[in-house]
């Protein structure tokens, strides 16, 4: 990849992006109504980065906002999730292949469900994709350094609501095939798509969304957004 990119990151929370400010060389704080930005330098790249607020709307508004001061040459999505496919565990990082919106109900109109009324075929849910080469940027960077995480790839379902019960889980698996649910990257990834700007999302399991959690969440919730955010700062380092 070449160097000397403008990198917007994107976490929806202040765990979400504390660690990566904490990194940013020649920070310079931006206030922009109720939005905040972060500007900074992680090696060679200029990072733009912003707490966009839970939920897709939130995530939409900041992300097309972001696009139109900075016009961005990539995204990335940081953050934690709730852990849908049986193996994964609490530390583990899901890479998004693909994304889609598993609340988006039209089935009213004989829709399938995430079939998010984009045009096309409405039997099928409409999927938001990440950027292969930003993936195997991420995959290589990682795999320079030692973590205890295990990685996995695959669909992550956003929606508007934290996912707590097996009965959800198992709609969610057989539904969408997900490997992780949280409520902000298809939206992200939707505006990505939409501006044509390649995107990246990376999460850490900090649930396994059955409210199964033995320690408080908040702390969980914390150590894992933690652990995403480390793994950006290794890509942004080798980006
Ligand atoms: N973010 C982290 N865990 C989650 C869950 N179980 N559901 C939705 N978003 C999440």
């Amino acid at each position: 990849m070449k160097n000397n990119l403008k990198v917007a990151v994107i976490g929806a929370m202040d765990c979400e992006i504390n660690t990566l400010k904490e990194c940013l060389k020649d920070i310079e704080t931006i206030e922009y109504g109720k939005l905040t930005v972060f500007k900074g330098r992680i090696g060679n790249n200029e990072i733009i980065l912003t707490k966009s607020g839970v939920g897709k709307v939130c995530a939409a508004i900041n992300t097309q906002f972001i696009i139109d001061k900075f016009q961005p040459d990539c995204i990335i999505n940081t953050g934690v999730a709730g852990g849908i496919a049986q193996e994964l565990e609490v530390g583990d990082i899901v890479i998004a292949t693909s994304l889609v919106q598993h609340d988006f109900d039209a089935t009213a109109l004989g829709y399938v469900k995430g079939y998010a009324c984009t045009g096309g075929d409405n039997q099928k849910p409409t999927w938001f994709y990440t950027d292969e080469k930003l993936i195997k940027a991420f995959e290589t960077a990682i795999s320079k350094v030692h973590t205890t995480s295990k990685i996995y790839k695959g669909v992550i379902a956003t929606g508007d609501m934290f996912i707590g019960t097996p009965e959800k889980k198992t709609e969610l698996r057989e539904l969408f095939n997900a490997t992780a649910a949280e409520m902000e990257s298809s939206a992200i990834a939707q505006t990505a798509n939409t501006n044509d700007i390649p995107c990246l999302v990376i999460r850490a399991i900090s649930d396994l969304a059955d409210c199964t959690a033995n320690k408080p969440f908040a702390e969980v919730e914390k150590q894992m957004a933690e652990v995403a955010a480390s793994t950006i700062e290794i890509l942004l380092d080798n980006l």
